[in-house]
């Protein structure tokens, strides 16, 4: 049985994939160890067994594969030295730290599972999951891609908290609260302006030590850092991550637009705008999605359905990628929008690294 390390795996990303990989069976195929930058010495709340050091490249050595949730510095702290060690272990790796290193792979296998395999053969070791936006969005229009049908998208994203982190999460349930507590039932009666210009008051002492800003209420036109063009990091990935994870020379499909960050919990959102090749029937665009993959989920242009099907609170916790809103535009006959919701932290980070792990095991 392979030796898998497991390192971050009790921060959100982590726990999500430890409970996929509970529930999909993966521990009966795998012999885990758990690793910890901070917990090591003590007994591991899954297994029983004793929690490793995750800084002692000697360990971390002995192991075929390192799986790791825990994040950018970690990556930093770690990987050359155990690399220059001699280790010829795959790291699979949730961060963004390796991820257009040109040794590396970005995952997602219902995508790119040809670039995946032949970078196995070539020895590839480095596998890293993509951006959460790219990858749902990958799904969601994965058919399109596969019948090289895409001229560019323009990929305006409603992103959820959980993106930025779990005390992110906690900031904007602390400003909802503090927002609804404005309404009670002894003054739900009053004017709806007397109560909103309460609203406005309060939105300036909101808690913002973590968004910078006032989520609840309000959004945030900007995730990440600036980069040199005037795009965010964030939007930047779009285009870079979708060529390279497609196993394309960048640029080669154009993708571009503003991410946004909105008071949803763990679910990202986003509008297409997208430049088909050639002019296809809505019918027949609905069912090359449709067919592309068992998670995309094809909802009918409608409000019954939209309301229904093609909202974070309907996605959240499902594995599901609905879209929806597939019209052609009046901008011409090959224009067309689309809508799609898909839950960050299983399609958007861990189910990709866990599907990794299983093709690892498997070969
Ligand atoms: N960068 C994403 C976000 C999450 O801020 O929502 C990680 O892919």
């Amino acid at each position: 049985m392979l030796k898998i390390g497991f390192v971050g795996w009790r921060g959100m990303v982590g726990s999500v994939l430890i409970q996929r990989m509970i529930e999909e069976n993966d521990f009966n195929y795998i012999e885990p160890i758990f690793f910890s930058t901070t917990k090591f010495g003590q007994i591991c709340p899954i297994f029983g067994t004793n929690i490793q050091d995750a800084y002692d490249i000697n360990k971390l050595k002995k192991l075929n594969v390192i799986i790791t949730c825990q994040g950018g510095d970690y990556t930093d702290r770690v990987y050359n030295s155990l690399r220059a060690s001699g280790w010829k272990g795959y790291w699979v790796d949730s961060s963004s730290k390796l991820r257009m290193d040109r040794n590396s792979i970005i995952v997602l296998d219902p995508i790119n599972i040809n670039v995946i395999e032949q970078s196995l053969y070539f020895g590839i070791k480095n596998f890293i999951g993509g951006n959460c936006t790219v990858s749902l969005m990958l799904l969601s229009l994965g058919g399109l891609f596969k019948h090289n049908l895409i001229e560019w998208i323009n990929s305006m994203t409603y992103q959820a908290a959980s993106g930025a982190g779990s005390k992110h999460m906690i900031e904007l349930l602390n400003q909802m609260r503090i927002l609804g507590n404005i309404v009670n039932n002894k003054n739900h009666a009053k004017s709806i302006l007397e109560i909103d210009s309460k609203i406005t008051k309060y939105m300036s002492k909101l808690p913002i030590k973590n968004f910078g800003a006032p989520l609840a209420g309000s959004l945030i036109p900007w995730i990440d850092k600036k980069i040199d063009n005037g795009q965010t990091k964030e939007e930047w990935k779009g285009n870079v991550e979708t060529n390279k994870i497609l196993g394309f020379y960048p640029n080669t499909i154009k993708i571009d637009g503003i991410c946004v960050r909105i008071g949803a919990m763990r679910c990202h959102s986003q509008a297409f705008i997208i430049k088909l090749k050639k002019d296809i029937p809505i019918n027949e665009i609905e069912s090359i999605l449709k067919e592309h993959n068992p998670w995309v989920k094809v909802i009918k242009n409608d409000i019954n359905y939209s309301l229904k099907k093609l909202t974070p609170a309907a996605v959240t916790g499902t594995m599901s990628i609905p879209i929806g809103r597939i019209r052609k535009l009046s901008m011409g006959k090959k224009y067309i929008s689309a809508f799609t919701v898909g839950d960050q932290l299983l399609w958007g980070a861990a189910e990709p690294i866990r599907r990794m792990l299983k093709i690892l095991v498997m070969s």
